[in-house]
């Protein structure tokens, strides 16, 4: 059946802008069926474009041809609608258009529609996600997205008049670079023109943005996208967009300021939120020693117990052992929580723990009928009641102990055990936004696996003056001139002071485990850069889509982005990557092994 066309009609209105004041107008509307209901001699059609749905009435003051042809539209068929807006008989309060109905005088059909694989639905879906990723061109019909994507254009348009009203450029930074193995793998991309050389995709503007304060750009800004081939989870994708920053002549209080009023302008701008500032300051040893983690959740209690001290030499072999290893031990008092937390439902804690690769859960579980306890059988009565002391605990808690060689693992597990019990046990409230930086972090951490330091932020990242010289001698102990911004028990934004002396900048790379030749041969821009007048800078990068997700109350960045990329970074859509024919791997010089 041919469908009709646009001609002779423009819109008017948007579906979802008619009120009761439009009562008597002639209007055209466009966009999708959301839903035709059929009562023979009355056909109702809900008309739906991405500001609200309309509904269009064809009843017995309609020619019976056109009646007809109203009974036909199915869900998703493309109409363009004229008629005359009059008062609903009966009202629908909840859409902002459910006071009138548009009586149709001329209805076009542009496109015909299949029934959907799933239905586009206003509100949350239950559709699996692989099903909506494959149709995501549908997906993105639903309201939800909709109002997701508005939201990060809102949130776009405030961050880049909050930064022009402060002074920062805008300066576009390139695409394919140079491949500078540190941190995340690189994608790369072969060259046509010199054989067997590759591009890399940017995992962030790093270099770019430091390199324009050298060339005196003092505050600049970007809303880039950055590139890592790292695996993915609820807050990862491999193709990402930052906000980036840049400023000279800075130090972290500068920097610190200006980003957070920037929060708390766009928190204010767009959800009318306000957030206090200035933000809570945790330095890293506490972030950790307190909530296990270097990105906390501050909204709930929950936090650490070190029991090392009260267990050294203990009598229970597992205690005493770890922490003669240099280990620890340390506990979660869940107060009140042995009403909440049966024994089956330690158990199941107890896999979380395993999953972040402690050896297993010890446990008090206090209530009213008595105390059962899977460790305090091996300690005497005296460590029993240092450890009870210690945790503060009385009748109707929980005490959940994790103990490890390796305290890293004391913390990953005890950090995700808080999560898990403050979901379990509702402790956080729904739309609260609790956020804070965390400082002075170390400047390395070891990689166990390369067995050498690699730098926690990154290798640009300037020492604490008072640290640097400590750099050969004990880098463990160094501590960075960084700074996370953390939202919600999410990194949202991290930055540093910049080392901008190249002597030091080859100390930095000399402790990473780089000789000079490799120096010279991925950074000798840099530091050939460094001998023409380098301003002290630093900056931040915020990640956009992590910040779009919290605002937007998702808890997947997916949800936040049009053409999301899966765990195993495909698309589903478009069914990417995908092979390449002979010709275009013989041009690229490329032979695939598919070993
Ligand atoms: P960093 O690597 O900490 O710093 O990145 C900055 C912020 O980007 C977000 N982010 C991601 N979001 C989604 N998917 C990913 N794979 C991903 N990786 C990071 C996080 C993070 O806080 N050049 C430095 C910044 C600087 O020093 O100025 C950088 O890229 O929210």
């Amino acid at each position: 059946m041919q469908n009709d066309t646009m001609q002779g009609l423009k819109r008017t209105h948007y579906c979802g802008a008619l009120r009761a004041e439009h009562i008597g107008q002639e209007v055209t509307l466009c966009g999708f069926v959301q839903k035709n209901r059929d009562k023979g001699s009355i056909v109702f059609v809900d008309l739906r474009d991405r500001s609200g749905i309309s509904q269009l009435i064809f009843d017995d003051a309609t020619p019976p041809e056109l009646l007809k042809k109203a009974a036909s539209v199915r869900a998703e068929f493309v109409l363009m609608v004229k008629g005359k807006v009059r008062e609903r008989a009966s009202k629908n309060p909840d859409i902002p258009t459910g006071d009138v109905e548009l009586f149709v005088e001329d209805l076009r059909i542009l496109s015909r529609a299949q029934t959907p694989p799933f239905e586009i639905t206003q509100g949350e879906t239950k559709v699996g996600e692989e099903l909506r990723l494959k149709y995501r061109y549908l997906d993105l019909r639903r309201g939800e997205m909709q109002k997701n994507l508005m939201l990060r254009h809102k949130i776009v348009k405030a961050t880049r008049d909050f930064y022009d009203r402060n002074g920062f450029l805008e300066v576009e930074t390139p695409i394919l670079i140079k491949s500078t193995p540190e941190g995340a793998r690189d994608y790369l991309v072969p060259s046509r023109v010199h054989p067997g050389s590759f591009y890399a995709l940017p995992q962030s503007p790093q270099l770019f943005k430091q390199l324009l304060m050298l060339s005196g750009y003092d505050r600049y800004m970007q809303i880039a996208k950055c590139f890592r081939d790292e695996d993915l989870r609820a807050d990862r994708q491999p193709e990402f967009t930052q906000i980036d920053l840049e400023m000279s002549f800075v130090d972290e209080d500068d920097v610190m300021a200006i980003n957070e009023a920037f929060i708390a302008d766009l928190f204010e701008k767009v959800l009318d939120i306000k957030l206090e500032t200035p933000f809570p300051r945790l330095p890293y040893d506490q972030a950790m020693s307190r909530f296990g983690s270097d990105k906390p959740d501050i909204r709930f209690g929950l936090e650490l117990n070190d029991l090392s001290g009260v267990l050294t030499g203990c009598s229970f072999k597992v205690f005493a052992g770890v922490l003669g290893e240099g280990g620890s031990v340390r506990g979660i008092n869940v107060k009140g929580g042995a009403d909440r937390l049966s024994r089956k439902e330690i158990d199941k804690l107890t896999e979380v723990v395993k999953t972040y690769k402690g050896g297993g859960l010890a446990f008090l579980r206090w209530t009213d009928q008595g105390q059962s306890s899977s460790y305090e059988k091996f300690l005497t009565e005296d460590e029993v009641g240092a450890v009870r002391a210690a945790m503060q605990a009385e009748e109707g808690d929980v005490l959940l102990i994790v103990a490890d060689k390796n305290s890293d693992v004391v913390f990953n597990a005890l950090g995700a055990l808080r999560l898990e019990l403050a979901a379990k046990l509702d402790l956080i409230e729904p739309g609260s936004f609790a956020p804070l930086w965390v400082v002075d972090f170390p400047l390395f951490e070891y990689d166990e696996e390369d067995d050498r330091y690699v730098a926690k932020h990154h290798p640009f990242t300037a020492p604490k003056p008072e640290d640097a010289h400590r750099l050969e001698s004990d880098p463990a102990g160094v501590r960075a001139r960084a700074y996370d911004m953390v939202l919600n028990g999410s990194e949202i934004g991290g930055g540093s002071i910049r080392i901008n002396d190249p002597v030091l900048q080859q100390r930095m790379f000399t402790a990473l485990g780089m000789d000079e030749a490799t120096q010279q041969e991925r950074f000798g821009f840099l530091l050939g850069a460094f001998e023409y007048g380098v301003p002290p800078h630093g900056g931040l990068a915020f990640g956009l889509d992590r910040l779009v997700m919290l605002m937007a109350g998702k808890s997947s960045i997916r949800d936040v982005i049009a053409f999301p990329k899966v765990q195993n970074a495909g698309d589903l859509m478009i069914e990417s990557p995908s092979p390449v024919d002979q010709k275009s791997l013989d041009e690229l010089h490329i032979g695939v092994n598919k070993k």
